[in-house]
C-alpha cells in the first residue's frame, strides 16, 4: 500500500522486546485516554504516570498539547489532521512498547476508527480508558478559556460544540471523572493494568 517503503528493508533487534520487559519487570504497552476537551485526560495520565513511575515502571506520557507543539506542529483540528495527528501518536506509542515502556496518552481522539486503527497497531497491549464527563461539566470548568471562544465562534471545529466526539464502544474501562475522585480514578487504571499483566500486582 505504502509504495515509499516498498524498498526498505526491516531490522530485527536482538535485543528484543521480551528481554526488556524481563529487565523492567513489567509489560510494556499503551493506556489510551479519551475524552473531551477538559474531561481530565491529562490529570489522570499524568497521575497514573506518578503512581506506575514511584513503582519502578518505565512509563512516558504523550499529551496533546505538548505533541502539537512539537511532533505535530504542523496539523490542526480539520478532521484529516486530528487523523493524522491519531496516527502519529499511534506509531511513537507502538516505539515506545518496543523499547519497553508503559505509553500513556492523552489525546481528545474524537474518532472511533482513529482510535481502531491505533488499537490494531498496538495489539493486545492496548488499553483504552474512556475519560468521560458531561460536555456540560467540562465547558463550566472551561481550564483554558476555549470552550467561551468556542461557542462565540473565535474557534471553529471545537469538539463537542462543532466538531464531533465519538464515545468508545467498548474501552477497557470508563472513568467519570465529574464523580470520580483523582485518587480513585487512579487506582483503577492501576488495578486494571495490574489484572491484565502488564504491571505486577
Ligand atoms: S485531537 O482531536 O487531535 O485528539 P488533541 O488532543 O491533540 O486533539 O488536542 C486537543 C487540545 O488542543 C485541546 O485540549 C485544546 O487545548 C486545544 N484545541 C485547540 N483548538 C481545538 C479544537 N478546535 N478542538 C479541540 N481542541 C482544540
Amino acid at each position: 500500500m505504502n509504495a515509499k517503503s516498498d524498498n526498505v528493508v526491516w531490522h530485527h533487534a536482538t535485543v528484543t522486546r521480551a528481554r526488556r520487559a524481563a529487565m523492567n519487570g513489567h509489560r510494556s504497552g499503551v493506556v489510551w485516554f479519551t475524552g473531551l476537551s477538559g474531561a481530565g485526560k491529562s490529570t489522570l495520565a499524568h497521575a497514573v504516570e506518578e503512581s506506575l513511575h514511584r513503582h519502578g515502571c518505565r512509563t512516558f506520557v504523550f499529551d496533546g498539547d505538548n505533541v502539537r507543539h512539537g511532533l505535530c506542529s504542523d496539523l490542526g483540528f480539520s478532521v484529516a489532521d486530528r487523523t493524522e495527528n491519531i496516527r502519529r501518536i499511534g506509531e511513537m506509542t507502538k516505539l515506545f512498547t518496543e523499547a519497553g515502556v508503559i505509553a500513556l496518552t492523552a489525546f481528545i481522539s474524537p474518532l472511533r476508527a482513529d482510535r481502531e486503527r491505533v488499537r490494531q497497531l498496538v495489539g493486545d497491549d492496548f488499553v483504552e480508558v474512556y475519560v468521560k464527563c458531561p460536555l456540560a461539566v467540562c465547558e463550566a470548568r472551561d481550564v483554558k478559556g476555549m470552550y467561551a471562544k468556542a461557542r462565540q465562534g473565535l474557534i471553529k471545529e471545537f469538539t463537542g460544540i462543532s466538531s464531533p466526539y465519538e464515545e468508545p464502544e467498548r474501552p477497557e474501562l470508563v472513568v467519570d471523572t465529574s464523580v470520580t475522585e483523582l485518587d480513585a480514578a487512579v487506582a483503577q487504571v492501576v488495578d486494571l493494568l495490574a489484572a491484565r499483566g502488564l504491571v505486577p500486582a
